[in-house]
């Protein structure tokens, strides 16, 4: 793994939380994208070399939703950036770690994206990202 490329908080509204991380971070979101196979639109803030990316679910029962209904709004998950994902993918699973998806899968950011289970990894829903070439 490279680094945290970035952290994931789940939100209510957007347009608000963007508001209120412009002025947290003192600096605007730079991008907002809408990942219709995940069911979220994002938003992200470039802070130094990471990134905080916001999400809110357009659908009721996408994975934003739930976990918003479950935890309430809040850290959702980490990202570390890594060169190969798929090696990478392969190395985690004969750790024992369970990924969420078998294959990568296209996120947000021009990123190719696996998720790893929060039971694996001490209540942490981890990503994997790696920039799509
Ligand atoms: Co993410």
């Amino acid at each position: 793994m490279i680094r945290i490329e970035h952290i994931g908080i789940a939100v209510k509204d957007l347009t608000k939380a963007e508001e209120l991380y412009a002025r947290l971070l003192g600096s605007a979101s730079y991008k907002r994208e809408e990942v219709a196979s995940e069911g979220v639109i994002t938003s992200f803030f470039q802070v130094g070399p990471n990134k905080i990316e916001l999400l809110e679910s357009t659908r009721p029962d996408g994975p934003i939703a739930k976990a918003i209904e479950k935890r309430g709004e809040g850290m959702h998950h980490i990202a570390f950036e890594v060169t190969d994902i798929k090696a990478e993918m392969a190395r985690l699973k004969a750790e024992g770690f369970t990924l969420l998806n078998e294959e990568p899968k296209r996120g947000a950011d021009n990123k190719w994206v696996c998720f790893i289970h929060p039971k694996s990894a001490n209540g942490v829903l981890v990503e994997l990202c790696q920039e799509v070439r």
